[in-house]
């Protein structure tokens, strides 16, 4: 059984007095939450604050990107043993932002996710299509692609480690959702071909969050299929009731 996993990625939003109070809010509500791991990925500036919250919590703490370099002269990089140092278990990577505005590929991604295993932190990542894809029936070749580029050299071992996010595109921030039937095949599609690249037991324990305009009115459904192990949530992890509902969601699942 694949325990799901809900994320929480505030993007560029909250100051650290923002940050602060929903972190509370959700630390009461979650006190004793079991069943489903929570993660909550504030911006870089309120992680240690967010940490100290989370400390005696079982909300876990994550950050939306990192360098894929150690340390050293990268000027406004942030590195996976300071967001080790902040109290970060999680880190997202290869968000479709990240790959749209600042021109991250495959291959910087792979190298994110090694530094990323290499500091104990577990990258959360995402691959989707655009809509141009989806319309020309491409969706398929654009994740393999995505999946082959991004696990480059990494091993089996690695693979259990990793969380993957399918986010098509065109589903994030438009409030046009996937259905739970296009979401499933995609999921489907990406364990299947990890089956064949690595093993079925591997295949099997990796889990898959989706991701694209999530809310309470539409989760339910996609929780319910088989591959669909938990969610990436943009904006509504922003709204404390509807990131609660949506947690909740997978308990009734
Ligand atoms: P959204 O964002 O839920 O606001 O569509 C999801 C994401 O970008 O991770």
């Amino acid at each position: 059984m694949r325990t799901p996993i809900i994320a929480g990625n505030w993007k560029m939003n909250k100051t650290i007095p923002e940050a602060i109070e929903l972190a509370n809010s959700l630390k009461r509500e979650f006190l004793d939450i079991q069943g489903v791991e929570v993660v909550i990925c504030p911006p870089f500036t309120a992680l240690s604050e967010v940490f100290e919250i989370l400390n005696s919590s079982n909300i876990k703490l994550g950050a939306q990107n990192m360098s894929c370099q150690e340390e050293g002269a990268f000027t406004g990089e942030v590195s996976a043993k300071m967001l080790r140092d902040a109290g970060c278990q999680f880190v997202i990577l290869g968000h479709s932002e990240r790959r749209q505005y600042f021109f991250e590929t495959d291959n910087l991604i792979n190298n994110k996710i090694k530094a990323a295993l290499k500091n104990n932190l577990t990258p959360i990542v995402c691959v989707g299509e655009t809509l141009d894809e989806r319309e020309n029936e491409k969706t398929f070749d654009v994740i393999q692609t995505q999946i082959s580029g991004v696990l480059k050299d990494i091993k089996a071992v690695d693979l259990e480690k990793i969380i993957f996010a399918y986010e098509p595109v065109w589903a994030i921030g438009t409030g046009k959702n996937a259905t739970s039937a296009q979401a499933e095949e995609v999921h489907k599609f990406i364990r299947s071909f990890l089956k064949k690249c690595y093993n079925e037991e591997t295949a099997n324990a990796v889990r898959i969050q989706y991701g694209g305009s999530v809310k309470p009115e539409n989760f339910s459904e996609l929780i319910s299929q088989e591959d669909i192990d938990g969610a990436l949530v943009g904006g509504a992890s922003l709204q404390m009731e509807a990131f609660v509902k949506i947690v909740k969601q997978c308990l009734a699942s």
